[in-house]
């Protein structure tokens, strides 16, 4: 059912070099990211995290998800490799563009943008028309249409930026910007989350509502909040936001009745997931209060990048979080398929066999410490809190790719080191 490691692997290793591009960016853009938002130079580092992390590691991890959940494989396997070559194209080719060449490779990196995320729809539509699979799969099914509608604006904006159609006031930018990190990136994390949560805590809620009622309000809360920015309408605008936000507190009541009818302890993903959240709820207040508070249009400038950089912290979070899940059990698959059944020391292989405990703590810690940096340097409009934290990100993001993808590195003997093929072959 569930494609060969190489293609989420692939993705999420993609994933891995956009958030050590984007922390190393960060730091260096940092004075334009406060004195100019929407600089160019600025609207690439926000691609090298939007798009370049968390979107390519969003659709790695669906590309290994979405058939388990709906009990049936991709359509195409050859599809999903040349999916994971063009996102990483497009990824690349946008913010590079943004940054140096602002028609051209943008146009480009837009359409192979456009034509990546086609395929992955059409690819996922299999898993996700099946019948089984419940609220995850619904929430999968709009969030990948919202990942259609995001680059849909996207690609017109950026032949917009071309041609010069219409005035890219800030209010339309944000639609597109809304649509994407709460309509495709969010509800897909919450979607997502409905099943992970309980089965990694094996908790039996009595009803999980909660989980319900967060995907129905993030989703339909996203098309109201993105056609108020859309159109400039504030009531929309606010309605829409107050329904996503309603969704966001449904969602953190599904993650507290998931940890209140635990049988299993929490772990070091869900100091993650608790980190994560923080960052949801101070994107909802900063957007909030930038929305809504009379202040001057530099203040109100300083607050919107604040809540997508939030927004961002929320996400990357809890990508990390559930990557020290994800990849130790694909590799784990991996390695047992090959014959690799123990552990260096003779003891059975486990999960927690193919990372080092004490590098994903310091991830989270500097992750957590140094977003925070971002988001607070960003509000205040203090560029040097955020160079030192976008260092620190990018640091992070480096520790986790080392940390995850040296696992194996962790159980194979050592002198397969050299040549993994014949030790495994001897194995098998
Ligand atoms: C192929 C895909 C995409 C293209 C072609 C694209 C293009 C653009 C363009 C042209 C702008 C506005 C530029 C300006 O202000 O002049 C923009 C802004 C933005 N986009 Fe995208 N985008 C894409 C995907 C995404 C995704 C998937 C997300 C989020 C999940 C996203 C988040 C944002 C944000 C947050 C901004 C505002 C940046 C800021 O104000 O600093 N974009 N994008």
């Amino acid at each position: 059912m569930v494609p060969p490691a190489s293609v989420p692997l692939g993705f999420l290793l993609a994933g891995a070099v956009g958030l050590v591009a984007f922390g190393a960016c960060l730091a260096f853009g940092a004075t334009l990211a406060v004195r100019s938002p929407r600089s160019p130079d600025v609207l690439a580092v926000t691609h090298l995290g939007v798009l370049a992390f968390l979107t390519t590691a969003v659709l790695g991890a669906l590309h290994q998800f979405a058939p388990v959940v709906g009990v049936r494989a991709l359509r195409s396997i050859p599809v999903a490799r040349i999916t994971v070559v063009t996102l990483v194209i497009a990824v690349w080719a946008l913010p590079i563009g943004f940054a140096y060449f602002p028609t051209t490779l943008v146009v480009v990196g837009g359409l192979v943008g456009a034509v990546a995320v086609c395929l992955a729809a059409w690819n996922l539509s299999g898993p996700l028309s099946s019948r089984e699979g419940g609220i995850p799969v619904v929430g999968l099914r709009l969030s990948v249409l919202y990942l259609l509608v995001t680059v849909t604006f996207g690609v017109v904006y950026v032949l917009d930026r071309h041609y010069g159609w219409f005035p890219l006031i800030e209010h339309r930018v944000l639609a597109h910007a809304h649509v994407g990190l709460f309509g495709w990136l969010g509800l897909t994390y919450i979607s997502v989350a409905e099943k992970l949560w309980p089965m990694f805590l094996l908790a039996h809620r009595p009803k999980a509502r909660s989980g319900a009622w967060a995907v129905g309000l993030v989703a339909a809360g996203t098309a109201v909040l993105g056609t108020g920015l859309l159109f400039a309408w504030p009531v929309v605008t606010g309605a829409g936001g107050a329904v996503v936000a309603a969704g966001i507190g449904a969602h953190l009541t599904s993650l507290a009745g998931a940890v209140k009818h635990r049988r299993r302890p929490l772990e070091l993903l869900h100091v993650f997931l608790f980190v994560s959240a923080a960052f949801v709820v101070v994107a909802l207040v900063l957007g909030a209060v930038g929305g809504l508070a009379p202040v001057s249009t530099t203040v109100r400038m300083h607050l919107v990048s604040a809540e997508i950089a939030a927004l961002i912290a929320w996400l990357g979070l809890a990508v990390i979080g559930h990557c020290h899940k994800i990849v130790p059990f694909i590799t784990f698959n991996r390695l047992r398929e090959r014959g690799i059944q123990t552990n260096r020391s003779g003891g059975p292989l486990l999960f927690g066999d193919l990372f080092d405990h004490t590098v994903a703590v310091a991830t989270l810690v500097i992750g957590a410490t140094r977003f925070a940096l971002v988001v607070a340097g960003l509000a205040a409009g203090f560029a040097a809190a955020v160079a030192a934290g976008g260092a620190a990100v990018g640091i992070a993001g480096l520790a986790v790719t080392l940390n995850l993808g040296l696992g194996p590195r962790r159980v194979l003997p050592k002198a397969a080191h050299q040549d993994p093929e014949p030790e495994l072959a001897r194995t098998t």
